[in-house]
């Protein structure tokens, strides 16, 4: 604007109009350079009143897909004017996507699932540390990764289901179990090389150092009723089913089957039950769905208003509810009856950040038992 003013200057000064002008009121106050500095004055400040009032969109590269996340990120919108633009995509797609795209890439924010995911991303250089009193003090400490670098926002439980036709409830009430020759050729679990058992081993690494996490893998593998195929879901619908009589499973892909609309698929399950392992140890593994700023953010402060507002009441109760997980903030409200149903548990309080820590390892020791 002010360029343009100072190129009409310039032409009004050496032009031939000027002639037409020389006795009007215009002429006056243009050769004064009074009127420019009015109007220059007045027009930089419609300016930047302009570019203040332009809110910025900020770019969500997200892996979540539930319906209840509008409500989510509306109520954002709402509560602060900034606009969302999500970028949608599977988990590993979307973390390489944010790398490849390096210092050009439009990424404010990555929300995704699994520490060891987010660990991932954090390997790669893909978080910028986050300063914010409010994320201090509402989150739990282990729900902060190490530098504020990234932040759990939302939990699930790995946790046993067994078909109570087939095995006791107190056969089944620790993750030791799953390694115990008794339950020879009646487990189920998915690949060694998924993160959510390359998670849990590394807690269990954790707990018990290399040696042990290694005998323990090698009875969970001696004890496997079919080689490790399927998602979480078909374990639990394997033990329903009596192919195997224990499954191993995060809790969301349970609290899914036992709360849903079609009868069918909830009478599917009804040979089942639940144990939170470890309940008079360390407590039941936790995992997370979790968020952080990426490191070359165009919007930075924006993104962490957005992590702010996730930290919210009403936040943390869609945010959680969306994927059928616990909120992480104390005294958060749990819309959820299903989740309800399955009662209260001592839960893990390892740093999200060890979870990430032991990832190798873990898989070195997957490949040193078999554990395909
Ligand atoms: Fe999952």
């Amino acid at each position: 604007m002010i360029m343009i003013l100072i190129r009409i200057k310039a032409a009004w000064t050496y032009s031939h109009l000027q002639p037409l002008f020389i006795k009007g009121f215009f002429h006056k106050y243009m050769k004064s350079n009074i009127f420019f500095s009015m109007a220059t004055l007045l027009l930089a400040t419609v300016t930047t009143t302009a570019s203040h009032a332009q809110t910025p969109t900020l770019n969500l590269y997200s892996s979540r897909h539930y319906q209840t996340d509008d409500a989510l990120y509306s109520g954002f919108t709402k509560a602060t004017g900034i606009a969302l633009r999500r970028i949608e995509a599977a988990e590993d797609p979307l973390i390489e996507r944010i790398r490849n795209e390096g210092a050009a890439s439009p990424a404010d924010l990555l929300v995704t699932v699994d520490a060891g995911r987010l660990w991932r991303a954090e390997q790669m250089g893909l978080f910028q540390p986050v300063t914010s009193k409010l994320l201090e003090s509402r989150l739990p400490a282990h729900m902060r990764a190490p530098g504020n670098l990234w932040f759990g926002f939302s939990t699930r439980a790995r946790v046993i289901v067994y078909n109570k036709n087939m095995v006791n409830a107190t056969a089944v009430q620790n993750y030791e179990d799953l390694a115990d020759p008794k339950l020879k050729g009646k487990v189920c679990i998915r690949s060694g090389g998924h993160v959510y058992n390359l998670s849990l081993m590394s807690a269990l690494i954790e707990h018990w150092g290399e040696a042990r996490a290694q005998a323990w893998a090698q009875g969970v593998v001696a004890n496997f009723a079919r080689s490790p195929r399927g998602g979480d879901t078909d374990q639990i619908l394997a033990a329903a089913s009596g192919e195997c009589a224990v499954a191993l499973a995060n809790t969301y892909y349970y609290v899914r089957l036992l709360s849903s609309s079609k009868p069918e698929e909830r009478k599917r399950i009804e040979s089942l039950a639940l144990v939170f392992p470890n309940q008079k140890s360390f407590g039941t593994h936790l995992n997370v769905s979790g968020a952080g700023v990426v490191r070359t953010a165009p919007n930075k402060d924006a993104a962490i208003r957005f992590l702010e507002y996730l930290a919210s009441d009403a936040a943390q109760s869609y945010f959680a509810s969306g994927n059928n997980e616990w909120p992480v903030v104390a005294g958060a409200p749990l819309n959820n009856q299903g989740l309800e149903s399955l009662g209260q548990f001592k839960a893990d309080t390892l740093n999200v950040g060890v979870l990430g820590k032991h990832q190798a390892l873990a898989q070195k020791i997957f490949d040193r038992v078999g554990w395909r």
